[in-house]
């Protein structure tokens, strides 16, 4: 290692925040993404900031947030710090329970409905989609549960999710081997196709999903999704304040129609943030109804 880049990582490993640096980041954070970050993610915050000041050729946070607030290229930084902030932790048939209840619950009745009103049309929205891996599963159930009939249908899964590398990998729907880490062999084998080290989804299922890069703290843009029969929003609202947590809900509920549903991820519930939906437990889930 020469001396130069020994002194440079010295440099960068340097660079601290401060604890008034730290709320004055936070807050721009939770202003633009409704993302709250909790004090105790501080030295986590900090490390995966560092490298990001380096690149920069900045030395210090209070550098970095003049940075992201009146630079010419603070649009484009606006991308990399959310992906710097967000995780992205996802996989293909995540939460088979709650899949078993949705697909034998939740979507059979929407469907009835749908059949009993002659309109063979269904609208899902998956809110923070990450990498794509939940809508497609979505699209994988429909196809199986609706085997053939399904050409008849006219089906449309809204994906969005904050982070552009997430939304671009997901559009590229070619998958490593730990998506797969929840998902039935016979699922992979029936709907992708190996592609080196890699497995890539079929165009069958990748057809009804429409991905776009989306802000759940921007309410207006959240007006342009179609009305939807089923919202999934798992594993996203966890990383919420009360008040935003709040006002995304009173989102999926205006967008859904009534009789949809709302899924949320095990870990999270709509105690303290919305009493307007009903919900109706199953076992190993529950589901939100607007009635
Ligand atoms: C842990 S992943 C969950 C993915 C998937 N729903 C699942 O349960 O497997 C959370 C996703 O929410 C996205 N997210 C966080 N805040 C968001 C916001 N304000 N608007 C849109 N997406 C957001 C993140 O980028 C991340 O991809």
């Amino acid at each position: 290692m020469s001396l130069f880049s020994s002194s440079i990582g010295l440099r960068k490993d340097s660079i601290r925040i401060t604890d008034a640096e730290f709320v004055e980041l936070r807050d721009f954070i939770y202003e633009k993404s409704g993302i709250f970050v909790d004090e105790k993610r501080k030295y986590l915050f900090e490390s995966r900031f560092r490298k990001r000041l380096g690149e920069l050729g900045l030395s210090s946070f209070s550098d970095y947030i003049k940075f992201l607030k009146f630079d010419s290229a603070r649009r484009e930084e606006m991308v990399r710090l959310f992906e710097m902030v967000t995780t992205n932790e996802t996989s293909f048939f995540r939460d088979q329970k709650q899949l078993d209840a949705f697909r034998d619950h939740v979507l059979k009745d929407v469907i009835d409905q749908q059949r009993a009103a002659k309109k063979m049309e269904l609208n899902i929205w998956s809110a923070g989609c990450s990498s794509g891996e939940e809508p497609y599963t979505l699209s994988i159930i429909l196809h199986e549960m609706l085997g053939l009939e399904i050409s008849r249908w006219r089906i449309r899964i809204s994906a969005n999710d904050l982070s552009k590398a997430m939304i671009d990998k997901a559009r590229e729907g070619l998958y490593p081997e730990y998506a797969f880490k929840t998902t039935p062999d016979a699922m992979r084998k029936k709907y992708f196709k190996q592609d080196g080290d890699l497995w890539r989804i079929n165009r069958d299922v990748t057809r009804m999903v429409d991905f776009k890069l989306m802000n759940l703290n921007e309410s207006a843009t959240l007006k342009r999704i179609p009305r939807s029969h089923i919202v999934f929003c798992r594993n996203v609202i966890i990383y919420f304040d009360e008040s935003m947590k709040k006002r995304v809900v009173n989102s999926f509920y205006d967008n859904l129609v009534p009789g949809g549903y709302l899924m949320l991820g095990h870990s999270e519930s709509l105690h303290k943030v919305s009493k307007t939906f009903k919900p109706i437990f199953h076992p190993g889930a529950i589901a939100y109804k607007k009635e």
